[in-house]
Formats: C-alpha cells, sequence, structure tokens
C-alpha cells in the first residue's frame, strides 16, 4: 500500500477536527453556570421561596358621557388610546341616546379594555344651550356602580372618575388618582378661560381655588378635577348629579357638596402645582362641502 504523504493525510483530517472543535464549544454553551464560590450560598442550587406577587392596584372606573356627533368615534378612539395604557382601569361609558348605537358598539368590541356600555337619552327639555350637560349619563354610571358592590362585603377598593370625552389626559394623572382615599383634587389645564385652575393648597390642604370664574363656587373644580374613592360612592348612595337648580358649572360643587368637605380634600399632583389633565374642546367640524345626499359608492363609519 502506498503511503499517503504527511500533507495529504493532516487535509482529510482538516473537517474533522473542525466539527469536534464546533461540538465543544456548543457543550461549554450549554453547560450550566459555574457553582458559586462557597461562602456565598454555593453548592446544590436551593429552591428560593418566591417574593409574594404586588398587590394589585385598586381599579379606577372612569365615567364618559359621550353624544351622536361627526367627531366622535375620533374622540373615543383618542381616549382609549389613553386608557389601554392604564392598569385596571374599567371604562363605563354611557351614551347619550335611545339605544345603543352601531358606531359605539362597534368601537367598544374592539376597543381592547374592560368597557361597560351603557345609555341614556337627555330628556328633550335639557336640550338647551346654557343648561348642564351629561347630568343623565354620569349618573346612569353612578347607578351601575352602585348596583355592581352594593351586594359585596367592604372594604371594596375602587376609584371614580369622570372623564368627558374630549378632554386630554396624561398617564400621570392615573398614578396620582389611584391612591384616592376618599376624594382627590387637582389641577386642570386649559379651562374657566384661563390657562389652568387649581385648588390652592397650603400646608398639604386645599384652602382656596385658584379660578377666573365664579371663585365663590364652593368647589370651583371642573369635573376633570377629582377623583372619588368607590368606598364614598358606595357609602353615600343618594349623592347623584342634580337637574334641579343646577347651573352649568355648578354642578361638579353641586355633587361634591353631598359627599365631602373642602378640608377634607386630598391634593394631588404635587400640591396642586402640576397639570396632567386638560379641559381641551374640539373644534366643529366644517362639513359645508358634505353632499345632501349619500354620493359616494360605498358607505363609511367616520
Ligand atoms: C364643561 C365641563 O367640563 C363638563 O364636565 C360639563 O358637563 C359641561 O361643562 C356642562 O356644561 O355641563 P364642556 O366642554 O363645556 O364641559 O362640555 P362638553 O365637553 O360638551 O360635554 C361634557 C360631556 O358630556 C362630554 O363627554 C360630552 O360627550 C357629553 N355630552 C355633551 C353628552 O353626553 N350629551 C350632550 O348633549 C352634550
Ligand atoms: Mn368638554
Amino acid at each position: 500500500m502506498k503511503s499517503l504523504p504527511l500533507s495529504r493525510v493532516l487535509l482529510l483530517l482538516l473537517p474533522w477536527a473542525l466539527v469536534v472543535i464546533v461540538v465543544l464549544d456548543s457543550d461549554t454553551a450549554r453547560a450550566p453556570p459555574p457553582a458559586a464560590a462557597p461562602g456565598n450560598g454555593g453548592g446544590a442550587p436551593r429552591a428560593r421561596p418566591r417574593a409574594p406577587p404586588p398587590p394589585s392596584p385598586p381599579p379606577i372606573y372612569a365615567i364618559t358621557p359621550t353624544y351622536s356627533r361627526p367627531v366622535q368615534k375620533a374622540e373615543l378612539t383618542r381616549l382609549a388610546n389613553t386608557f389601554r395604557q392604564v392598569a385596571r382601569l374599567h371604562w363605563i361609558l354611557v351614551e347619550d341616546a335611545a339605544s345603543r348605537s352601531e358606531l359605539v358598539s362597534r368601537f367598544v368590541a374592539g376597543a381592547g379594555l374592560p368597557c361597560t356600555h351603557l345609555h341614556v337619552p337627555t330628556p328633550r327639555r335639557y336640550k338647551r344651550p346654557g343648561l348642564p350637560r351629561a347630568t343623565e349619563q354620569r349618573n346612569a354610571g353612578l347607578a351601575w356602580l352602585r348596583q355592581r358592590h352594593q351586594h359585596l362585603p367592604p372594604p371594596q377598593p375602587g376609584v371614580l372618575f369622570f372623564a368627558d370625552d374630549d378632554n386630554t389626559y396624561s398617564l400621570e394623572l392615573f398614578h396620582e388618582m389611584r391612591t384616592t382615599r376618599k376624594v382627590s383634587v387637582w389641577p386642570v389645564g386649559l379651562v374657566g378661560g384661563r390657562r389652568y385652575e387649581r385648588p390652592v393648597v397650603e400646608n398639604g390642604k386645599v384652602v382656596g381655588w385658584y379660578t377666573g370664574w365664579r371663585a365663590d363656587r364652593p368647589f370651583a373644580i371642573d369635573m376633570a378635577g377629582f377623583a372619588v374613592s368607590l368606598q364614598v360612592i358606595l357609602s353615600h348612595p343618594k349623592a347623584v348629579f342634580k337637574r334641579r337648580g343646577s347651573q352649568p358649572g355648578m354642578q361638579e360643587s353641586d355633587f361634591l357638596k353631598q359627599i365631602t368637605t373642602v378640608e377634607e380634600l386630598e391634593p394631588k399632583a404635587n400640591n396642586c402645582t402640576k397639570v396632567l389633565v386638560w379641559h381641551t374642546r374640539t373644534e366643529k367640524v366644517n362639513l359645508a362641502n358634505e353632499p345632501k345626499y349619500h354620493l359616494d359608492t360605498v358607505n363609511i363609519e367616520v
């Protein structure tokens, strides 16, 4: 047998050498981590007792009155995009309508967050400029909340706030309101004819109101400026928004008077020095060129 030259032998062995190197290398990758040094809890790995899961935060119930108009779906989309990012938020959407609309029903089904869809129409006689809005809808939300919880034993953690569909809410606001014990308050931007309104705080207590409009109100605050604990809502079963004698801008005061006092209020947002919610209002949409009769070949929900 003719002997192979050494160089040929080496060349033939090279692929096998490479295979051995790769196998060794992948074995070290899979190898268990080296045992910890003695004195450092070393030896056989012991099952560490798991830390108990953090307690889940109290749910936040947001009551939103809403009514049919060209911008409704856009407003609800903006709101849902915010609310979806808030842990344990339950949206109570109350339509100002005689029945649930298809548009809102479809929207709720795809909103991607826990949602209760109610409806109640505002009586025709109250649909006039100069009269408070959404009284019946907020009360329907309150009634649903009370009915759902009344037979459950206390304590029932939870925080309620009224989220109009056209406002702008920062995520930080939810963080602040989550710790509401009874009734908490904070500034609201772009409201009352000013850049902001706010409760004035001294030594951690509300002592007055910075506002450009009717400073004589007992609680000179917008609907977007406070939250109430579920416990307070349940222990004051008769507290509702009233039609009789209520003027626009007084609804908040009339409601808060029934459940708390100014001295009791809990200031949030760094002693009411930060604006975390804005009373934005969407401009009335221009539909001047909208045809009288449907001209398009398709029917599109807007
Ligand atoms: C201000 C306050 O911020 C509101 O909380 C208060 O309800 C309102 O005044 C009032 O006058 O009663 P403003 O921006 O003038 O707010 O009111 P809108 O945003 O037009 O309405 C407040 C909420 O009620 C909205 O969520 C809106 O969708 C709803 N709404 C309005 C109805 O459900 N039905 C209506 O006919 C009008
Ligand atoms: Mn508004």
